[in-house]
């Protein structure tokens, strides 16, 4: 376990972000490149050091809230949510441009009728569908922002990410100086961030500019276009050292630190995260975290190393996140193709959690906990030797949650007949002692919480 003296809050969401950026199917470094942009650019508007600071979390984290819509959009849309996002992050909100980009990637995979019946159905809903997956979204996203103790101004931010200058944005058609600067600055940037991954700085600034007036407040677009006569800031968004130079442009004054409790927030936000993807792991993270922690406390893990685990179940499965929802909440079994991308979100999770200080000795959890004691399992095939205690109690909590839980093909197991289940898989896929620990830890847990519901009903 690592020590976490001196830790500083903007590596940790900064590391986070790539978590975000394959979720909203962008290039990773999208969120980053949104803050250094955003950064450079709020220069400009004469902000004093606290604002600066609370922009600076507000362009990290504006899509924060962006997997609560994932399932909805795969749904609606009959489309991989991320492909689906990553597309129209280049429409611009004229009519012929959501038509042909609606027409272009609605049900592309469904036969003739079920597509036309799709787009008749977004045809005649299609305003309602947008404000509620945008509303969703964007309350979402300000209410985890808040658990990971940022204030109205961040929470504003996201919360106003997609309104426009002119009105015609979403969710509540906000105007003008009504739109909170921070989501306007965010916006900007993103779209920004969209053109110049695609076309360059060009390409960037005159996508912004043909949305100047529309879009974003033009006060905003000429800054970018004084921004533009430098070439070392689109230079730097490219580069291998972006992460160290956002780090560094982080007001000084307000520079945040973390210590353990706020961790465990963080920790528990990204969870909310990853649990927001499909409504098949609403609160599977949290579960895990509960089972795991039920087993560590009955093999004696002291105190400290229960509350690793703890965070370190509650993001198992943030490589999750990469993963489209069309194969997530699929009501069937996967296909070779899409079995392969689940089996990529161990590798993807490990990725991201490795690149935090804080938080990289728990990267090996979220890579290995599909990884079976009869070497077996995915997404290396380890073997019994090279899988470790904390990682076989997160595996076991996670099939134990897996089990008692509702999935796309089958309805939740009772808890004692996925004790039954997991029997069987004694020796070669789950370790003898976690199980026994975790039945020990459930009937106590069982009947804590009976005598509690006595108490209430006395
Ligand atoms: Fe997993
Ligand atoms: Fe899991």
């Amino acid at each position: 376990m690592a020590a976490t003296e001196a830790i500083h809050l903007s590596d940790v969401v900064g590391a986070l972000s790539y978590a975000l950026d394959i979720t909203e199917g962008q290039p990773v470094g999208h969120s980053l490149r949104c803050c250094w942009l955003g950064m450079h650019i709020a220069r400009q508007a004469g902000l004093d050091e606290g604002e600066l600071s609370d922009l600076y979390y507000t362009l990290l984290l504006k899509d924060i809230g962006c997997s609560s819509n994932a399932a909805r959009i795969c749904r609606l849309y009959l489309a991989d949510d991320l492909t689906f996002k990553q597309a129209y992050k280049f429409v611009d909100s004229r009519l012929p441009d959501v038509l042909r980009f609606l027409i272009a990637n609605t049900a592309r995979k469904s036969g003739m009728i079920e597509r036309l019946q799709t787009l008749v159905h977004i045809a005649r809903n299609g305003g309602e569908i947008a404000r509620e997956l945008i509303e969703t979204r964007c309350q979402r996203g300000a209410d985890i922002a808040r658990t990971m103790r940022f204030n109205e101004r961040v929470a504003r931010g996201i919360l106003d990410l997609d309104e426009h200058w002119d009105g015609s944005g979403q969710p509540l058609g906000r105007q003008g100086a009504d739109i909170s600067l921070f989501a306007r600055i965010a916006l900007l940037v993103q779209v920004a961030d969209v053109f110049f991954m695609r076309g360059g700085a060009e390409a960037a600034l005159a996508e912004v500019e043909s949305r100047s007036g529309r879009w974003f407040d033009p006060a905003i677009v000429a800054w970018l276009r004084t921004l533009s006569g430098n070439p070392e800031v689109w230079q730097a968004m490219l580069s291998p050292d972006l992460p160290a130079r956002v780090a560094a442009i982080e007001p000084v004054a307000l520079v945040r630190e973390v210590d353990e409790d706020y961790l465990d927030d963080i920790a528990a936000g990204f969870a909310q995260v990853v649990d927001a993807k499909s409504p098949f792991t609403a609160g599977h993270s949290d579960r895990v975290a509960l089972f795991s922690d039920l087993i560590a406390a009955e093999l004696g893990y002291p105190e400290q190393h229960r509350r690793w685990l703890r965070r370190a179940a509650l993001l198992h499965d943030i490589g999750k996140l990469g993963v489209p929802n069309s194969i997530l909440d699929k009501n069937g079994k996967p296909n070779e193709e899409e079995w392969a991308q689940i089996r990529r979100h161990p590798e993807l999770g490990r990725s991201i959690l490795v690149r935090i200080a804080a938080l990289k000795d728990m990267a090996v959890i979220a890579g290995s906990h599909h990884e079976r004691l009869d070497g077996r399992g995915y997404p290396h095939g380890l073997g019994e030797a090279e899988i470790g205690l904390d990682t076989r109690i997160v595996t076991t909590a996670d099939i134990f949650d897996a089990l008692t839980a509702d999935r796309p093909y089958r309805k939740a197991m009772p808890a004692t007949q996925a004790f039954a289940v997991m029997q069987a898989d004694v020796g070669t896929a789950i370790d003898p002692d976690c199980l026994s620990a975790l039945k020990r830890g459930f009937i106590k847990m069982q009947s804590v919480t009976a005598s509690d519901d006595l108490r209430h009903a006395s």
